[in-house]
């Protein structure tokens, strides 16, 4: 089986892809510094050697095992932290990937799957999200993704090497069989701060603005769970390996959910009452996100399976009982 490079393999997002990997058969190794990834997210059937992205040289130590595919989830993603401090994001997100793909061509590894953003879109100019809709980010964040996107491309035209970037809209849920556990520490996302008010660790949260054009005011995105997005990583890797082309493509389900069902269904599953109340909008929210996420249908042959968003927060509500 072809061997699999995870790098930011102990993250939220990437802990579910090594499982999807190992259950698919993949030899797999994960790479991390375990600064926000975290030990028990690591899987004992799959290799795991600490390290940071900006050391080349630890990079070039794993890559010239005979990899053969990479996939990148090693970013930074707080969105307001990127606007106060670009310097991190742009040694971390934008130098380290250069460093993973000058690494990737120097040890002759061809595939990666890069972990990108829904907010390299920015503000929609028309909705749903399509992969056309031009790119223009509003938070650093954003065009910390992109900038490697476009770098990916340039080294696809020039290089044996071809890529799919994966624009994750909003990720949410945990694996159903409780394999993964870790949670993170410090969340800035709305589902994983609803859990710590509803578990007693803070006290209540704020629903950021009650007065957008949506029917119940509250602001809509496209929650896809994780599990999901981790099985679209593996048909990408399939993909690349089959094929010579390289694609950018929507990871979202295509369903606009507001920030006030997230809470009534997370109320249903937990069956209690949570703490909140209404604040101000949160600067930079766009009333509406949602993606047309045909296209990694097609390209991947891949479907989300999970569509109910009660399912999806019981699967996060599982890990507290
Ligand atoms: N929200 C609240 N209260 C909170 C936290 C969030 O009401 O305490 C609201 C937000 O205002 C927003 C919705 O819940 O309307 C979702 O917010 P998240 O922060 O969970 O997610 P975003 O849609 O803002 O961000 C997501 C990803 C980012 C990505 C962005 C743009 O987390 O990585 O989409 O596509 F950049």
């Amino acid at each position: 089986m072809p061997k699999v490079l995870v790098i930011g393999g102990a993250g939220y997002i990437g802990s579910h892809v090594v499982k999807e990997l190992l259950e698919g058969g993949y030899d797999t190794l994960v790479f991390d510094d375990l600064s926000t990834g975290q030990e028990v997210n690591l899987f004992k059937e799959a290799g795991f050697v600490r390290g940071n992205i900006l050391d080349r040289k630890a990079l070039d130590a794993v890559m010239s095992q005979n990899v053969d595919a990479v996939v990148h989830l090693a970013g930074k993603k707080a969105v307001g932290e990127s606007m106060e401090n670009p310097q991190k994001y742009a040694e971390n997100n934008i130098n380290g990937s250069i460093n993973i793909l000058n690494s990737m061509v120097d040890n002759g590894v061809k595939h990666i799957v890069f972990s990108s953003s829904a907010a390299v879109y920015g503000t929609p100019q028309y909705l749903p999200l399509d992969e056309k809709h031009p790119l223009n980010p509003v938070n650093f964040y954003g065009f910390s993704k992109m900038e490697v996107e476009n770098l990916m491309e340039w080294y696809s035209r020039l290089k044996d090497f071809n890529y799919i970037a994966l624009r994750y809209f909003n990720a949410v849920g945990y694996a159903a069989d409780k394999s993964i556990t870790g949670r993170e520490k410090n969340p800035q996302n709305l589902l994983p701060i609803i859990m710590e008010a509803a578990t007693g660790k803070r006290d209540g949260f704020a629903i950021f603005g009650s007065d957008y054009e949506t029917p119940d005011g509250t602001c809509l995105r496209d929650y896809i769970h994780v599990s999901d997005l981790a099985s679209a990583h593996v048909a990408a890797i399939h993909r690349l390996m089959s094929d010579k082309k390289s694609y950018r493509l929507n990871l979202g389900t295509g369903k606009a959910v507001s920030v006030k069902e997230i809470v009534d269904a997370t109320e249903n599953v937990i069956g209690k009452r949570l703490n909140y109340r209404y604040a101000a909008r949160r600067p930079g929210d766009p009333a509406v996100v949602v993606a047309k996420a045909d296209l990694a249908r097609e390209v991947l042959n891949w479907r989300p399976r999970y569509t109910d968003i009660e399912e999806i927060i019981r699967t996060v509500w599982n890990l507290e009982l």
